[in-house]
């Protein structure tokens, strides 16, 4: 399920530099089958003009109260009126001011303050100068906007317009996307905490080589990041990808499996359900190499002994917490034949309640993947998606079976 396709939002700019990123964010919203409404403070006309907005929405900009074009010329009531969510990015310090103050003598503000507050959601994506956004005066209007009903999605950190370093960035437009869709999420995981492993290891051979394999991390930062839209606090533990790490999600890297273990044995007391998804080195090097292993010019070539690498997964399985019913665990097959057959004997070998297959060579690295989900009373196929829709639904199916903490 797209969770921003079909949305009404009513996109409110108001004055800053981060304009140009609403630019952006149009576009990817709009892609994402919402239809998004532009409406502007004058500020924000000086940063970014309507004729953009306009061709990137494809509905014309509203930027005033007196706009005399709606047939009873109440542009504030209408605007809000069909709006799923109110969205002000950027949303300047003055703007969280007049928000806190209930001011409405220009059409962004009249409007938040004119729409149905308890069925049209008002978020805030502020953007300005580290100084003003430490200020006490920002903070205490941004608490008390929060404690009206609005929602913070932060601020980023980093390199400003004016020079300076540090928090006030506006959030990047795929974040603010992310956000929005993660907002319309169902909170089908309120209150759990999942512990998710992901991507490939690698086991050392010496200190420049090493054995790994070609799973992407994609399936697994996917479920990461509908989790936590889902309501989950999520830990990540993720083997070498180059994957950003979704919002919201506390990530840990790691890279061999004995260290992914002990990532998950430090975490597995507080979760409550364990997910697998990483494709874990069944064996690595008996020996690794301090120097770099040489070529001697003799045409000799070394010989590589392998040890068996710890099952994380039947590990966890079988902790007490897991037998008592207390960590729900998910373990996954990538296989490249008989699917079914596989994943059943995997899911009795490792003692899982749920274990989900898929073909490994056709989705290593892909976008998208179709799924086989087996436990105790049988199968069900999840046909090919792409793995964000994938893990909605494996969310949603988790979210039937474990139980509510
Ligand atoms: O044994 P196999 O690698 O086929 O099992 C796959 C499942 O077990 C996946 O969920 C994977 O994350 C997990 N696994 C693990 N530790 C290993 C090997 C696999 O957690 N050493």
């Amino acid at each position: 399920m797209n969770l921003l396709a079909g949305k009404h939002i009513v996109l409110g700019l108001s004055g800053g530099v981060a304009c140009y990123k609403a630019a952006e964010l149009v576009r990817l919203l709009t892609r994402a089958q919402a239809t998004v409404q532009v409406v502007m403070t004058e500020a924000a006309q000086q940063f970014i003009t309507p004729v953009t907005l306009q061709a990137l929405s494809g509905r014309p900009v509203y930027g005033s109260q007196w706009d005399a074009r709606p047939d009873n010329n109440m542009a504030h009531i209408n605007l809000s009126r069909q709006a799923d969510a109110v969205l002000i990015a950027p949303c300047s310090a003055d703007f969280i001011a007049r928000l806190a103050q209930g001011r409405c003598d220009e059409l962004l503000s009249l409007l938040c303050l004119a729409r149905p507050a308890e069925r049209v959601p008002l978020l805030l994506a502020p953007a300005m100068n580290r100084e003003m956004w430490a200020h006490p005066a920002t903070q205490r209007n941004l608490a008390q906007v929060v404690q009206d009903g609005a929602v913070n999605l932060g601020v980023g950190c980093g390199e400003q317009a004016c020079g300076e370093t540090g928090d006030g960035r506006m959030l990047e437009a795929e974040e603010i996307a992310e956000e929005l869709a993660a907002f319309f999420s169902p909170k089908l995981l309120t209150g759990q905490r999942l512990l998710i492993t992901a991507g490939p290891t690698f086991e050392a051979i010496d200190p420049v080589r090493g054995i790994t394999n070609l799973s992407s991390g994609k399936m697994g930062f996917a479920i990461a990041r509908a989790a936590r839209a889902a309501g989950a606090q999520v830990t990540l533990v993720a083997g070498p990808v180059h994957l950003p790490t979704p919002r919201g999600v506390r990530r840990i890297n790691v890279v061999s499996a004995r260290n992914m273990l002990e990532a998950v044995e430090g975490q597995w007391d507080a979760a409550s359900i364990f997910i697998a998804t990483a494709a874990v080195a069944d064996w690595r090097p008996a020996h690794n190499a301090e120097h770099k292993i040489k070529k001697d010019g003799s045409g000799a070539v070394p010989s590589l002994n392998f040890v068996e690498n710890p099952d994380i997964l039947a590990r966890v399985a079988q902790s007490p917490r897991a037998q008592a019913g207390e960590l729900f665990c998910v373990g996954f097959a990538a296989e490249s034949e008989n699917l079914l057959q596989h994943a059943q004997a995997k899911r009795a070998r490792k003692g899982v309640p749920l274990l989900v297959g898929n073909i490994g060579p056709a989705t290593f690295g892909q976008d998208d993947n179709a799924l086989l989900l087996v436990d105790a009373q049988g199968h069900r196929e999840l046909p090919r998606a792409s793995k964000q829709i994938l893990a909605q639904q494996l969310v949603a199916e988790i979210a039937t079976r474990c139980r509510r903490p």
